[in-house]
């Protein structure tokens, strides 16, 4: 559980609700001011009602220089930062020529695959030359190269499962592939901070949903006891199936799942488990396998492994690794298999050359070198904010760090100050957290060096102490996370 300093919770409230009273005093006067102006609708129901696009308006215009800046170079340890300027306070933004290089602190490019690199670049653009950027076609039509076909086995091999099945996109990967595998009559069981792309893909898929507390096994028994107790609603009858829902790190939490003692929960009840690698498989594990290969769990144990190719591996994509049977059925059922576009083929290629680079295929010790980088250059970091007195979240070896702002004014405080001397990092407030938890979001990449730390901790420190967010000058505390981002009931 986070412990919010007492002050800082109080204003923190006082925060948001004066910014809710004057964004209605607006409101108010807007409309009364619009009154007598026609309307132009002609009978629609306006798009947004009421307090629809409140927040919206009233709370993230406001500082929406901080979020969306455009760049203008690869998402490598430092990038090229367009420079906008608003006319009108902010309420739109205009692109400057002017560019600023800044220190990137933002990307998810645990491994440094994001920019070119000498083994992956030039086959990827040779594979551009070869098949084009996109199949234009399905997986069951045109849309299989032999390319598809070598990724599939390349991935399967490298997570440790018999069979895996490649989409397009991350995203779609979690929201099309839980509706196939579970349904009406089904249970999920899934952790209160879970992806949206798992949140939505439960919600289509007509299964009962109930959430357990993050990352908190004895949470997870004891739902899991209850409701095959209960079985299914009304009918008391034995669910059909239960799937329980983790990820193998939490990306706005820098949290390691709590593996081993959820598979053998699961194990006891016979729960299948569903692992969402997208933020550790590559960038954790002594050869880059993910969470399995850090905390000791045998892949025959989790059931249904997915994970993005859109961090470690610097490409775009996702996967589910499984049993022959299951990837099988999958490909037989899964609508983002049968109606969407098949991964692009130099994206494609980049992921299968990076995989190579990684285990050493392509003859030379990058790959082992980048994996000893990115768990140096985290640790590092997070020993060294923690040391500074700042909330950090999270546990070692995990490359995402939050840093608990907590004051909505603190959030663009800390992201203009820190831009303004050439380091751009990622802020976070509601819906993506809870609205008393904003925080800042540090990625670490095997691509900094020490020079890029050393000057990043500078400047963090000497922004922290300017918008006050040392909230620990003594000792760290180490918190576990509890309340809920999204709860899906
Ligand atoms: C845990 C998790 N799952 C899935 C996704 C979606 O992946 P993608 O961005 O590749 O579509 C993300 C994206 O950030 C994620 O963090
Ligand atoms: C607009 O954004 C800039 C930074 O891009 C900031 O310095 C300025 O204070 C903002 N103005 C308002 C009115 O919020």
């Amino acid at each position: 559980m986070i412990t919010i300093p007492y002050l800082t919770a109080l204003t923190t409230y006082f925060s948001y609700g004066l910014l809710f009273a004057f964004g209605q005093l607006r409101d108010f006067f807007r409309k009364f001011i619009d009154w007598w102006k026609a309307s132009n609708l002609q009978g629609y129901a306006p798009i947004c009602l009421g307090l629809e696009d409140f927040y919206i308006r009233r709370l993230y215009l406001r500082i929406q220089d901080c979020f969306g800046r455009p760049i203008a170079s690869p998402p490598d340890a430092w990038f090229d930062v367009v420079e906008r300027v608003s006319n009108d306070n902010n309420k739109t933004l205009q692109r400057t020529t002017k560019i600023s290089r800044c220190l990137n602190l933002g990307s998810y490019n645990y491994l440094g695959f994001a920019a070119a690199d000498e083994y992956c670049t030039p086959r990827v653009t040779e594979t551009l030359q070869r098949y084009s950027a996109s199949t234009c076609s399905t997986r069951m039509e045109g849309g299989t190269t032999a390319l598809h076909v070598e990724l599939e086995q390349v991935v399967a091999d490298f997570v440790g499962k018999p069979a895996a099945m490649v989409t397009g996109m991350g995203y779609v990967t979690n929201s099309a592939i839980l509706p196939v595998l579970v349904k009406h009559g089904g249970l999920i069981i899934s952790d209160s901070l879970n992806h949206n792309s798992i949140v939505n893909g439960a919600r289509g898929s007509g299964a009962t949903i109930r959430v357990f507390q993050h990352n908190t096994p004895s949470h997870l028994e004891r739902v899991l006891r209850e409701q095959i107790a209960e079985g299914q609603p009304r009918t008391h009858r034995p669910w059909k199936k239960i799937i329980v829902v983790v990820e193998g790190i939490y990306s706005m939490e820098g949290e390691l799942c709590k593996l081993p003692e959820i598979v053998s929960i699961c194990k006891k009840y016979k729960a299948y488990v569903y692992l969402d690698e997208a933020h550790s498989i590559g960038a954790v594990g002594k050869t880059g396998r993910g969470v399995c290969e850090l905390l000791g769990v045998d892949t025959a144990d989790v059931d249904i492994m997915m994970g993005t190719f859109t961090k470690s591996f610097g490409s775009c994509g996702g996967y589910i690794a499984g049993s022959k049977e299951l990837i099988q059925y999958l490909k037989y059922t899964c609508p983002a298999h049968l109606y969407a576009t098949s991964i692009s083929p130099p994206a494609a290629q980049q992921i299968i050359s990076a995989i190579k680079v990684i285990l050493g295929e392509d003859g030379s010790s990058r790959g082992a070198q980048k994996l000893a980088q990115i768990r140096e250059n985290s640790n590092y970091f997070r020993s060294e904010l923690q040391k500074m007195g700042f909330e950090v979240l999270g546990d070692n070896d995990s490359p995402v760090m939050p840093i608990m702002l907590y004051n909505p004014a603190k959030i663009p405080a800390f992201s203009r100050e820190c831009l303004k001397q050439n380091v751009a990092v990622v802020t976070v407030a509601f819906p993506a957290t809870p609205l008393l938890l904003a925080r800042a979001r540090i990625c670490i990449s095997a691509a900094h060096s020490r020079e890029d730390m050393v000057k990043a901790l500078e400047v963090i420190s000497r922004v922290g102490d300017l918008v006050g967010i040392k909230y620990f000058p003594a000792e760290p505390k180490k918190h576990e996370l509890v309340e809920g981002r999204e709860k899906v009931e």
